[in-house]
């Protein structure tokens, strides 16, 4: 049991990398607060969660909203008197070159993508702090380190948050809280399989040319990027501070031509 009694909350865990996360830190014997905008999609991981014999509870909030992410702050605080591990996974897509991406649209991505990890930190730390314990780990990509075509508004977002997380850890580290980034390369999950049936004509050919980016020639699964973030949850990577974790399939550092 390598999180028994941490009581940890993932933002956007109704699906995806978010969901894998919760039922393996659970299996792992945390108390999992799943949180996503998508009430059926997390009352589902929390029944997951259950029927294998762990601890959850759902939480709806929308994480670009500070009332409703103070709301549910309080609310696990109230249950359980700390969060010993914040994990800011919720994120979406955005896709284009900049002059293709309508202001809207680049709006709503840096709302959830950037705003969705500062208002859960923001209300969370303070508890953190008091207690001079904490952890938290920020989901960034690869694409914060590698040109991709078309990403302009996401590439943003996800840069901003490897940035924010050296930020916070230099901010942060006199109250004994580590704050680490996750840079998965392709994970395929329903936000992916979106991305390629909305962004292309011929959906298949996408992917066999994403695959071919990564020297896996293989996507990445939610797991591969849920085991990432079960080692930055423990007491394991208690070294770790301000750091990148890269699980890309080599899309970062290789080159396959
Ligand atoms: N899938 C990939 O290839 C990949 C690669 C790198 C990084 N990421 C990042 O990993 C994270 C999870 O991605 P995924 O692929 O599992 O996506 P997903 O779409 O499967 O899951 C994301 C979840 O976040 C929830 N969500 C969206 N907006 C929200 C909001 N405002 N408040 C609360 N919940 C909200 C959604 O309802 C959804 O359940 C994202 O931050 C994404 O950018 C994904």
């Amino acid at each position: 049991m390598r999180l028994a009694n941490k009581i940890i909350l993932i933002t956007g865990s109704g699906s995806g990398i978010g969901k894998s996360s919760a039922l393996l830190f659970a299996r792992e014997g945390a108390t999992v607060i799943v949180n996503d905008l998508d009430e059926a999609k997390g009352l589902e991981t929390v029944n997951d969660i259950h029927a294998s014999g762990g601890k959850g509870h759902f939480i709806h909030a929308d994480v670009t909203n500070p009332e409703s992410v103070l709301q549910m702050v309080n609310q696990i605080i109230e249950k359980y008197g700390q969060i010993d591990v914040l994990f800011n996974n919720a994120g979406i897509s955005g896709v284009g070159a900049l002059h293709e991406i309508e202001p809207d649209a680049w709006d709503r991505v840096i709302q959830v993508n950037i705003r969705g990890v500062y208002l859960p930190s923001k209300y969370v730390v303070p508890h953190m702090m008091e207690r001079k314990s904490g952890n938290i780990i920020n989901m960034s990509s690869c694409v914060a380190e590698i040109g991709l075509a078309r990403r302009a508004s996401y590439s943003a977002t996800k840069g901003a948050v490897l940035a924010l997380t050296k930020s916070m850890q230099v901010d942060y580290a006199e109250y004994n809280i580590r704050v680490n980034a996750l840079l998965p390369g392709t994970i395929l999950t329903p936000f992916v399989e979106n991305f390629l049936k909305t962004s292309y004509d011929d959906p298949a050919t996408a992917l066999a040319s994403i695959k071919k980016r990564q020297l896996s020639e293989e996507l990445g699964s939610p797991e591969d990027v849920a085991q990432a973030a079960l080692f930055l949850a423990s007491d394991e990577s208690k070294f770790m501070m301000g750091s990148p974790l890269y699980i890309d399939g080599g899309a970062t550092f290789g080159k396959n031509a």
